[in-house]
């Protein structure tokens, strides 16, 4: 327990799956008791199988057998009054809240539906609006909190070069995507400037491709086969790193928002196995 979580509460998005589920398990772990949210619900612009309530079930599961306590709903982070009432119910469960850990995202970038405009609003909403919806319903929580708190929020690193962006996979679900990953780190240094002076710190996290379900299925399979330059431009620099895993980010959230982390605030931290320097 030497990290400083136990006896935190954490706020996560998306935690159905993926990394969302990663970090809730992980907070877990170290003592923290985690407030959960995913849509749990499909979005037209997106072709691949998104989470389900069964994924967050699981995730429930895996942090109950940790001993710590988890509240989880289905809730969309474009719902703004939604995420207020699901914070409002952990937070008079468990008393405080100290991280928000804004991780829900969508990749509407395959197939015929990222050519259409919703899938640029779909991105921009989600993965934008979405993440600044969190962090709003968050903060009186946050502020009401003596010992301050931290922020992270998960861009990629697409939002620090538009990578994979070549003439032949442009679309509006990949524009949308850069977007909101680059608008992000906006938000970030707002809010870092903002909350420094309430002892909230506010930092981005930027992974290369992670084993996750966004990217492992047999929509982005075809895609990756379909258009070898946008494979190329992911390509990490680290040999033999095609993807890392959903861990190696939750080590990042824990260090950001532990005490390691404690001196820490508005900075883009890139985990991408050297992807973003090239
Ligand atoms: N997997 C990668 O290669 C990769 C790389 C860089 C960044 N990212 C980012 O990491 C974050 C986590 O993604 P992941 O890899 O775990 O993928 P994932 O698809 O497994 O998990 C994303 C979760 O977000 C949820 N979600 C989507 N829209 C939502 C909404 N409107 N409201 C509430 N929940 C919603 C999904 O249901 C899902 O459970 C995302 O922001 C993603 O953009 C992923």
């Amino acid at each position: 327990m030497g990290n400083g979580l136990d006896g935190k509460v954490a706020f996560i998005t998306g935690a159905a799956r993926g990394q969302g589920r990663s970090h809730s398990v992980r907070f877990a772990e170290e003592g923290a008791d985690i407030i959960a949210v995913d849509l749990c619900e499909q979005i037209d612009s997106v072709t691949y199988p998104m989470a389900t309530r069964e994924d967050l079930d699981e995730t429930i599961n895996l942090v109950e057998k940790t001993g710590r306590r988890i509240v989880a709903e289905q809730a969309d982070v474009r719902d703004f009054d939604r995420l207020k009432a699901v914070v409002a119910q952990g937070v008079a469960e468990f008393g405080r809240l100290d991280f928000v850990l804004a991780n829900a995202g969508i990749m509407p970038i395959l197939g015929e539906p990222s050519h259409e405009m919703s899938a640029y609003l779909d991105a921009v909403n989600v993965m934008l609006n979405g993440v600044y919806f969190a962090i709003e319903a968050a903060l009186p929580a946050l502020l009401n909190n003596a010992e301050g708190g931290a922020i992270v929020i998960t861009s990629s690193s697409a939002g620090l070069k538009a990578g994979g962006a070549r003439f032949s996979t442009m679309s509006h679900g990949t524009a949308g995507y850069a977007a909101a990953k680059h608008g992000v780190v906006g938000l970030m240094r707002y809010y870092a400037n903002s909350l420094a002076e309430k002892n909230i710190r506010v930092n981005s996290v930027h992974p290369t491709g992670v084993m996750t379900p966004m990217v492992v299925n047999e929509q982005f399979m075809q895609y990756a086969v379909e258009h070898p330059e946008f494979g190329e431009t992911m390509q990490n620099l680290l040999p033999n790193v095609p993807v890392i895993e959903p861990s190696d980010i939750t080590e990042a959230m824990v260090y950001l928002c532990g005490t390691s982390g404690r001196y820490i605030t508005g900075i883009t931290h890139s985990v991408d196995a050297g992807l973003t320097v090239k």
